[in-house]
């Protein structure tokens, strides 16, 4: 069928025509942020998922509800190598500013912005447009401790004590959480803790690897309480029937009931996976229907793309001995893996992988399910290995 009306949006976090099954989490959102707004308790939510499973996208919807409720917002992603204070820098003072424009705020906005000059003089923050001649006088004590889990309740307490006297609210979403160290992950926490005890209109929805809960209560015990943890996984048949079903009606094709059965099927439901197979179906349909035909046909393709994209750079990310371990991971079959048989299988003594161990589960490929086991961060990895060693 025509390519270009083709609705399905393979891609990482790209906005899928129907965002399926996720009414609870994106409600659950909307509560804290009208809550917040409120002046109630809110709490904050760290979505935990595998790979290409719609974190980003939830990250963007919730970003869009919480606007459209009136908060500002502000998004970023921790690449692997930069400080908290680097990446929310710009944010806060984006912030602060808009802000400051309100009368009642002005003199919090202020506050925050002098305090956001010490923050970035001693965290040594490079930032362009930092326009030192129109900012207030920094204040003695305000955010200059060079300590991340004192200086940001500090900023974060005068931009919710603005953003409070303006009516407004401030919601921060981070993506791929897990790249944070720990003393900023423990930064984030402590300021987000203040914030709720202090009543203040701040909140925070974050997203990552399933590792981050584990994280994020050996950073800060209590942070097992300061957030709600949904899981973000694969759709249910009845929601993954509607991702597929709902977009090809409204673009006026249609889809067998065999068809829809072999693309969740072949899928498992994974959100990245079913884009990615039911957009090559829709190509290679002659039409109007879609039939189980068209989409046993596209499924070749389907893997060969997934393989070459997808699979394929997180593999390349790894050195040869990290290889190694992963390869005798999928020479095991399906996870999760329990460590011992790993290194069996590697024909090597368990002491000597842990930094090979160490470094893949930085690099966010693996990590260690709840039961002490090993795991891949990316859906039905263990067959794209096994399909590369056949
Ligand atoms: N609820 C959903 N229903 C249907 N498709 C979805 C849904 N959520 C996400 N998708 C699709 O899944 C793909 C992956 O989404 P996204 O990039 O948000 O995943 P992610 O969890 O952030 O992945 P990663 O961990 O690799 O960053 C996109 O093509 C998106 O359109
Ligand atoms: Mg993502």
């Amino acid at each position: 069928m025509d390519p270009f009306s083709n609705p399905f949006a393979p891609g990482a976090g790209s906005r899928p025509p129907e965002l399926a099954g996720r009414d609870t989490i994106l409600e659950n959102a909307r509560i804290s942020c009208g809550r917040a707004l409120k002046g109630r308790p809110a709490r904050s939510m760290m979505l935990l998922g595998l790979r290409g499973t719609g974190k980003t996208v939830l990250l963007s919807e919730i970003g869009r509800i919480a606007e459209s409720e009136g908060l500002l917002v502000s998004k970023v992603e921790a690449p692997e190598r930069t400080t908290l204070a680097n990446l929310l820098y710009p944010e806060m003072r984006k912030v602060a500013r808009s802000l400051s424009n309100t009368e009642a705020a002005k003199q919090y906005a202020q506050r925050a912005l002098s305090g956001l000059r010490n923050f970035a003089a001693v965290f040594k923050i490079e930032y362009g447009g930092l326009a030192f001649g129109v900012e207030p006088a920094p204040e003695a004590g305000l955010a200059e401790s060079g300590d991340i889990q004192h200086d940001l309740p500090d900023l974060f307490g005068q931009i919710g004590r603005a953003a409070q006297a303006a009516g407004k609210g401030w919601l921060l979403l981070i993506d791929e959480v897990q790249y944070l160290s720990e003393k900023d992950l423990a930064g984030l926490i402590v300021a987000l803790h203040r914030m709720s005890q202090d009543g203040l209109p701040v909140i925070f929805v974050g997203a990552g690897l399933p590792q981050v809960a584990r994280l994020a209560g050996d950073a800060k015990s209590y942070a097992e309480r300061l957030f709600s943890y949904p899981a973000v996984g694969a759709l249910d048949s009845q929601a993954a029937g509607k991702a597929v079903k709902k977009p090809i009606i409204d673009e006026g094709a249609s889809i067998s009931e065999d068809g829809l059965h072999e693309i969740i099927d072949r899928t498992k439901g994974y959100p990245f996976f079913l884009q990615e197979l039911a957009s090559f179906a829709w190509n290679n349909a002659p039409g109007p229907e879609i039939d189980a035909t068209d989409v046993v046909s596209s499924y070749d393709e389907t893997v060969r793309s997934l393989d070459d994209g997808f699979f394929r750079v997180r593999l390349d990310r790894l050195t040869k001995a990290e290889v190694q371990f992963v390869n005798s991971m999928a020479s095991l079959g399906d996870g999760p893996y329990q460590f011992s048989d790993i290194a069996r299988a590697m024909g090597r003594d368990p002491r000597s992988l842990g930094p090979v161990r160490a470094s893949i589960i930085f690099k966010g490929m693996i990590y260690s399910t709840d039961h002490g086991y090993l795991d891949f961060t990316v859906p039905l990895f263990a067959d794209f290995i096994r399909r590369q060693n056949p």
